[in-house]
């Protein structure tokens, strides 16, 4: 019989001073299931959950009609490029009227902040404008971040084709694991995350004359962190500038930030849209959405129709369902329906700027990218469900969760905003107007305030910023959510009780990922096992390994997804695949049978090489375990102990160690359905209709004592009887107080 308790108590440098997990916290706000729309987003969508049951009944003609359509998506290109020449088209953009006085403006001020709306040309133009001018001056870079990837990629690649040059030769892109730039590169596009990496490099960002950072108002941590340094670099160099932009008006914050810096105001040149509301909530959004979407078609005149929805998988369902709805209306080649979402291919994206065909309607049927990152021409109609996928901070849980909430009315304004850039245009707002005005935030929350902030805390850290709380953010993180993070770097042994970097703490620091990740690969050299721990750690770096088709083949994709199950779980499974691949000469035929994304697992070599590179720093030798599970699972241990959890005897499902939250194993888990997993680990927590575990194996309950002594502890037995007894329901563990933990008990 083996008991363990959570011991974790304030690490000795914060005096005391603890963040209580039990705090109202921005993340509860958003969760209130009060409101029509909360409730709404909770309940998830039908469509979703019969989607299994559904294609049971369906019509094997179909199926085909679907599954070809879904190739055809993928290698068709149904349109010509655009017949506007590159020069017009750029000459035509609002941005070019103030080109010199954006450059008047830029010369005389350190800062400027740029606001226009999405598609006057910010993004793609300025950058050039400043290269024409000559700022890159010796050989120094013009700098542009972007919050997403598919973004920086997209731009880089639209600007080298504007410029005339080979991508990645003067026009280039950084993104995490892919750096696609050479020694010429004068204009680099590159994610704020990447960027912010650099300053700690080189805090004084030496080899930029001009950084601009884009798309200011999605505020997210790395562009909000990126403020900070950058400002205290500018003001250190006289040869760097710094211009700031934003697709919103909440401009005056960004300048009176920055010194009361310039704003300029580039010219709008929108349409009308008229917005509709929902006169009941509606309870079951994709439904609705698809419902709008052909009465749409039906009802309106020609314009492409842009959908916002939150996710790869409520997208892809859409899609499938919408084109079978197409397929019995005998429509199919009326609508053209393009998704998109950033782990798309890229050149399934770039068909979406494709100019539609005559007498022919886009659908493209996006997550929030399409918000404000990129810019599709001819959109008239926008259906908005409300609602967006967020990564937040639950302190309650401890971590970072996924969740889907109701969009801000910042939000909704913008979305509604992208069927007014051709002509007048119409929202359909899946919500009331109630729901508008009562249930919604007037502002988003900014990323800062509402995820978990180790990996930020761990890179200011090995910066050597020491006074943390009086780093001058623009809106500071909550104090509890500091203190949480300070808290996890100690228990994961990166900082020291005085509250210094270990030099676990340093290493940890180099890896782009969470820290967790970096101490898990860290500490593979010890355990012996890095190479595999490699690979793991790449495969879960990289979303939808897994293809699963429609119709018939469903079943088939299934079985042979099975057999790549460990019966350890997710982790050893991913090994497996990885492994085989590889032994299976990486190739794309390969992938094809077993019903996995070639590209993916591209991608995950790529991050493989790029991670050991960052390994090799050391010197130390990598080796092998074989298929030492055991070894393997010991290793996620010290990384990963407080993504624990413990099946409860009662119910079946699970309960987290830390804080005996209800979870459950998402059923695309090879241990779904298993008996033998008492304790897991996971890696990630899905928040959407219930608390799912995401990549999840068994676990011992000894080796989190082992590998976490600051966390974990043996119990004393005798306390745990006495509690036993007295204690029907578990109370919450005090970390105030170590002897009033509550317990975990193995039958
Ligand atoms: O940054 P901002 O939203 O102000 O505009 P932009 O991204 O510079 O885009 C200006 C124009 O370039 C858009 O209206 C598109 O017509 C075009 N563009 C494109 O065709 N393909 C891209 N990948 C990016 C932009
Ligand atoms: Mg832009």
């Amino acid at each position: 019989e083996v008991e363990i308790v959570v011991k974790q108590k304030p690490p000795p440098f914060l005096n005391g001073k603890s963040s209580s997990l039990r705090e109202i916290s921005p993340v509860r706000v958003i969760k209130n299931p009060e409101g029509s729309l909360n409730r709404s987003a909770m309940n998830g969508s039908d469509l979703l959950k019969e989607r299994k049951e559904l294609k049971k009944g369906l019509r094997p003609e179909i199926n085909n009609k679907v599954s070809e359509w879904k190739d055809s998506i993928k290698n068709d290109s149904y349109g010509k490029p655009t017949t506007k020449n590159l020069q017009e088209q750029r000459e035509s953009l609002p941005v070019f009227s103030m080109k010199k006085m954006l450059l008047e403006t830029i010369k005389n001020n350190k800062f400027v902040v740029i606001v226009g709306e999405t598609g006057s040309g910010k993004t793609t133009q300025i950058t050039q404008y400043l290269a024409q001018e000559g700022f890159n001056k010796g050989n120094m870079i013009i700098g542009c971040t972007q919050p997403r990837r598919v973004a920086a990629v997209s731009v880089a690649k639209r600007v080298s084709e504007e410029v005339g040059c080979r991508l990645g030769q003067e026009v280039g892109y950084t993104i995490r694991f892919e750096d696609n730039t050479s020694d010429v590169t004068k204009i680099k596009y590159m994610t704020d995350g990447m960027l912010q990496r650099e300053a700690m490099m080189d805090k004084m960002l030496s080899k930029y004359s001009v950084i601009m950072l884009d798309e200011a108002h999605e505020r997210t941590i790395a562009t909000d962190v990126l403020f900070v340094l950058l400002k205290t670099a500018a003001m250190k160099r006289d040869d760097l500038k710094i211009i700031v932009t934003s697709a919103t008006l909440d401009s005056g914050k960004f300048s009176s930030y920055f010194e009361n810096c310039p704003i300029v105001q580039i010219p709008g040149r929108t349409f009308p849209v008229e917005i509709f509301y929902t006169k009941e909530p509606e309870l079951d959004y994709l439904q609705a959405t698809l419902e709008c979407v052909l009465s749409i078609h039906k009802n309106e005149s020609r314009g492409d129709i842009l959908v916002f929805l939150t996710g790869q998988e409520e997208i892809d369902t859409c899609c499938e369902v919408l084109y079978e709805k197409l397929i019995d209306l005998h429509q199919e080649n009326e609508l053209i329906i393009l998704p998109i979402y950033s782990s798309l291919p890229s050149e399934m994206q770039s068909k979406i700027f494709e100019p539609t065909p005559v007498g022919k309607r886009k659908v493209i049927i996006a997550t929030n990218i399409a918000e404000t990152s990129i810019t599709i021409d001819g959109i008239y109609y926008v259906i908005d469900p409300g609602f967006v996928k967020v990564n937040a901070y639950d302190p309650k849980l401890g971590m970072d969760s996924l969740m889907v909430t109701p969009i801000s009315q910042a939000q909704a304004k913008q979305r509604a905003g992208r069927a007014g850039r051709t002509g007048p245009g119409k929202c359909f707002r899946l919500y009331t107007e109630t729901g508008y005005n009562k249930e919604m935030l007037p502002n988003s929350i900014p990323e800062i305030q509402r995820q978990n902030l180790s990996h930020t805390i761990l890179m200011l850290k090995a910066m050597g910023i020491q006074d943390l709380i009086g780093f001058e953010f623009m809106d500071p993180p909550p104090l509890k959510t500091m203190l949480s993070a300070l808290e996890e770097l100690y228990n994961l042994e990166a900082l020291t009780e005085d509250g210094d970097l270990t030099e676990l703490g340093h290493r940890m620091a180099d890896f782009p990922m969470d820290p967790g990740l970096a101490k898990v690969l860290i500490k593979s050299i010890e355990f012996g096992c890095s190479e595999e721990m490699l690979s793991i750690v790449s495969m879960l770096s990289v979303q939808s390994i897994f293809y699963r088709p429609t119709g018939e083949l469903r079943k088939k994709a299934d079985e042979k997804r099975v057999r790549f199950n460990h019966p350890h779980g997710d982790h050893m499974t991913m090994l497996n695949v990885y492994e085989k691949w590889v032994r299976n000469g990486s190739s794309k035929e390969w992938c094809k049978d077993n019903f996995i994304h070639y590209r993916s697992l591209l991608r995950v070599r790529d991050v493989r090489i790029q991670l050991k590179k960052i390994m090799n720093k050391y010197g130390s030798e990598m080796r092998s375990c074989g298929q030492n599970s055991n070894l393997i699972r010991i290793n996620l241990c010290c990384g990963f102990f407080k993504n624990t959890a413990k099946k409860d005897s009662e119910t079946s499902c699970y309960k987290t160690l830390l804080e005996n939250t209800t979870v459950y194993l998402h059923p695309s888990s090879s241990l779904f359905g298993k008996s033998s997993s008492e304790y897991v680990i996971y890696h990630t927590l899905l928040l959407t209709t219930k608390e799912y575990m995401h990549c999840v194996s068994v676990i011992e309950p000894t080796w989190l004592v082992e590998q976490a002594p600051r966390f974990f502890a043996k119990a004393d037995t005798e306390q745990v009887n006495k509690r036993k007894r007295t204690v029907k329901i578990q109370p919450l563990y005090n970390r105030f107080d170590q002897q009033q933990s509550w317990r975990l008990s193995k039958r």
